[in-house]
């Protein structure tokens, strides 16, 4: 699974986002690879119904009705939307909430990835079987160093952690991923895909840069 959070970069903004979405999946097709897109919230509508998954970048735990300004699952379902990363390091919620969400996204088929800091939270919320615990130690997101070459125990440990949860729970891995290197040396320490952003999102030929993620990932 290769994720790509494009948060609230101006490289993605209005029209942008069309753009990068066609790239993402012409390059999903020739290389035969799940690639799901994380538009920026206000942008989900535009791609929604494109032919690879697209995953909002949060999600609220709010009620249908009378809930101004939430983004909630069920509404996101109706508009073809398949998943959502919850708990981003730049969004954190409650661990209460994540319960929530899981169970809710699970109710209604989508796909939940649960983003955690360290290997002690990827423990505590592969319990809860999610789809994917995506690790991303805060200090390395946005940096270029890539979390695979920075801290490859923590990928090591945290794929023991999830394992520990028995169920059907993967383990991504993301911060500071910027070159296919960085991504195969992701996989070897046990990953089964990488959530990344500004490499991608910020490099200036993206078909070129996401085929060369893919690869690393085939
Ligand atoms: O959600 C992905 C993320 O937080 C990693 O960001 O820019 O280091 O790839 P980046």
């Amino acid at each position: 699974m290769f994720v790509i959070n494009c948060k609230n970069y101006e490289e993605i903004s209005g029209d942008k986002i069309i753009k990068f979405v066609k790239t993402a999946e012409k390059i999903s097709k020739k290389f035969k690879i799940k690639i799901a897109i994380c538009p920026p919230q206000h942008l989900i509508g535009v791609v929604a119904t494109s032919s690879i998954p697209i995953f909002a970048q949060h999600v609220d735990n709010s009620k249908v009705g009378s809930t101004t300004g939430f983004v909630i699952p069920e509404l996101l379902k109706k508009s073809k939307v398949n998943g959502s990363l919850i708990n981003h390091s730049e969004h954190r919620i409650t661990s209460k909430e994540i319960q929530k969400l899981v169970l809710k996204l699970k109710d209604l088929k989508m796909t939940s990835i649960v983003c955690v800091k360290d290997v002690a939270e990827a423990k505590k919320y592969a319990k809860l079987n999610p789809d994917y615990i995506a690790i991303e130690p805060p200090e390395l997101i946005g940096s270029g160093k890539a979390v695979s070459t920075e801290r490859p125990e923590l990928i090591t440990e945290a794929t023991i952690a999830v394992k520990s949860a028995q169920n059907n729970t993967k383990l991504l891995c993301g911060a500071g991923i910027v070159s296919g290197k960085d991504v195969s040396k992701a996989v070897e320490l046990g990953s089964k895909g990488i959530l990344v952003a500004s490499g991608i999102i910020k490099a200036k030929n993206w078909d070129k840069i996401i085929s060369e993620f893919a690869k690393a990932l085939v």
